[in-house]
């Protein structure tokens, strides 16, 4: 193949979540709140939750298998694993190599790669270039997150949103226009304290200290990230059609970072996209971070929702602040 007619077709997807389940009554009984707060505020009616012995691996691993089963392919056959994740196994060494081990790919490299919660648009645009470039023929990229053991369980507006689970695509070199189309990847460092988890890392170490201050979950400035998202992603979105030389009614399906159906519908409002183009789970599964569009990816694909040729749009914003979008030919 000529590297530049090469693109990055989506071959196999997969996803996999946690058994257990968390709804907002439960919720109710944790923290002062309710469910119709958060229904009408997020969207959110319940969400994944690992168990005790659970870990990320555990579900970034069968996520891989699905989508490598998918694409017809064998685990020896990925060249590169990218695991995109803010919640990792532990912090030493990168997660992607305990899943390329699970797996058995034995000739994948592998790394993590983290932001935030654009992190499977981030780990998408790194996956395509190695492809385009002719460098590897297949990559498989996850993403996930196992947040509810880093949310601070009394903080009423951070808890209600987040849940557990991780979703792969795998990416075969091809010749021909189905693909990543483009991608728009952004970022602004002045707004780093919007989304954080202060401690555990090398200017706040792990202490006594450190966890008596409640240091080591996620704080989060929700309003104030709300008022950036809707423009940042629409800004995002426009770009990356523009970028393929589509219009946003070429767009067949929005498939959107599940964090509020507020922001998405607000975003799909101005790019003029009617709901029955929208793919929303948040009702079921939370906020996943990294997780959340390529678990809403491979549930639409194994719906048969999607057709060949269509043009799908993955966007997405979180810590970082992040945000970025891909366009996709299926
Ligand atoms: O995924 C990564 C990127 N993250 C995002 O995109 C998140 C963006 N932000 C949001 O989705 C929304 O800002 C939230 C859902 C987090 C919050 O919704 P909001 O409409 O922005 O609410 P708010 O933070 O302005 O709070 C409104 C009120 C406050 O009470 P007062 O001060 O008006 O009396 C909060 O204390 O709602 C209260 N509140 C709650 N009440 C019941 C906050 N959380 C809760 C809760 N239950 N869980």
């Amino acid at each position: 193949m000529a590297t530049g007619s090469i693109r990055s077709r989506i071959s196999g997807t997969g996803h996999s979540v946690p058994q257990g389940i968390l709804t907002n009554a439960d919720l109710e009984k944790i923290v002062d709140t309710t469910d119709e707060w958060i229904t009408t505020r997020t969207g959110i009616r319940e969400r994944h939750k690992a168990g005790k012995d659970e870990s990320l691996s555990k579900f970034a691993a069968e996520a891989g298998r699905q989508a490598i089963e998918m694409a017809g392919l064998k685990a020896e056959d990925l060249d590169l694993i990218i695991l995109a994740t803010v919640t990792m196994d532990q912090p030493i060494p990168a997660t992607s190599c305990f899943v390329q081990e699970m797996l058995g790919a034995k000739k994948a490299a592998a790394f993590d790669m983290q932001a935030g919660c654009s992190g499977f648009v981030y780990a998408l645009g790194v996956a395509d270039q190695f492809i385009r470039t002719g460098t590897y023929g297949n990559v498989l990229v996850i993403g996930g997150e196992i947040l509810t053991k880093f949310v601070d369980w009394a903080d009423r507006a951070t808890c209600v949103l987040f849940g557990d689970g991780c979703g792969a695509v795998l990416l075969t070199a091809s010749e021909g226009d189905r693909g990543v189309l483009s991608t728009s990847l952004h970022a602004d460092g002045s707004m780093a304290d919007f989304i954080t988890l202060p401690g555990g890392g090398s200017k706040i170490p792990v202490s006594h200290e450190m966890i008596d201050a409640n240091l080591h979950t996620i704080k989060m400035k929700g309003n104030e990230t709300f008022k950036i998202a809707v423009r940042s992603i629409e800004s995002a979105c426009r770009d990356a059609i523009a970028k393929a030389g589509l219009e946003p009614a070429d767009v067949r399906w929005f498939v959107p970072h599940q964090a509020n159906t507020r922001i998405i519908n607000a975003v799909a409002d101005r790019l003029g996209w009617p709901p029955e183009e929208i793919y929303l789970n948040i009702d079921r599964i939370g906020n996943t971070s990294a997780g959340s569009i390529p678990i809403a990816l491979d549930e639409m694909v194994r719906a048969g929702k999607v057709s060949q040729n269509d043009v799908l749009l993955f966007a997405a914003f979180g810590a970082g602040l992040t945000w970025g979008s891909a366009l996709v030919r299926w």
